[in-house]
């Protein structure tokens, strides 16, 4: 029998991105349990348990834990849930009833279906108390528009690969979320994409 490791797949983009978006979560005093939805490769979760007083709980779907659950992880950084935005099962029955002080997902909501972004808008606040930042970092449309060129043809790439697949409009990921959160900001970061903050009521 082996005992072989498969290779953890390396993100260029999340070594990019990964300072910009720490600089906004220590603008932000990003402390306490952090829950991170869609850790993919686990670039992220390292970096950030790494440099801020947090404990890190990442989540993915089944299939993708692999990644992280192989690596070598600080302490500040707990096993990998299973977690799923799927029709059948809520994101409660999947996470329990534990309450976070921070949500963060990086490019989750333009690779699942629109109707999934949406469910996990209108249920997110089950694991948030009042004062919960949730933050989402990725492209996204504003009032209907791309915010780059680039941005209007990797949305047409995705949609391609998957028709389910694709950069999501701001207003509409704020309405699904406006009955248990305000949106406190959008942020500009570099390669045309933003992060947008919100804070549960
Ligand atoms: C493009 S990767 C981003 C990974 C990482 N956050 C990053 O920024 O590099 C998209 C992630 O979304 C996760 N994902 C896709 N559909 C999902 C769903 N329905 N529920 C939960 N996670 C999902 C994938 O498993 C994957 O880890």
């Amino acid at each position: 029998m082996t005992n072989s490791k498969r290779e953890i797949p390396f993100s260029q983009a999340c070594e990019n991105n990964k300072n910009p978006i720490l600089a906004v979560f220590k603008e932000l005093n990003i402390s306490g349990d952090v829950l991170e939805i869609g850790h993919g490769t686990g670039q992220h979760a390292l970096h950030f348990a790494s440099n801020l007083d947090v404990t890190w709980q990442p989540a993915d779907v089944k299939e993708n834990n692999w990644m992280i659950s192989q690596r070598e992880l600080p302490s500040n950084i707990l096993p990998a849930l299973e977690l799923e935005v799927q029709p059948h099962k809520t994101i409660k029955e999947q996470l329990g009833s534990k309450k976070y002080d921070f949500i963060f997902s990086a490019n989750t909501l333009h690779i699942m279906s629109e109707e999934f972004a949406f469910k996990l808008c209108e249920e997110i606040h089950e694991a948030c108390h009042s004062g919960t930042y949730l933050l989402f970092y990725g492209p996204f449309k504003f009032n209907g528009q791309f915010t780059s060129e680039s941005n209007k043809r990797f949305d047409l790439h995705l949609k391609s690969q998957r028709p389910t697949m694709g950069i999501r409009n701001f207003e509409d990921l704020r309405d699904k979320l406006s009955q248990h959160f305000e949106h406190l900001s959008t942020i500009d970061m570099p390669a045309n994409n933003n992060i947008l903050v919100f804070k549960k009521l």
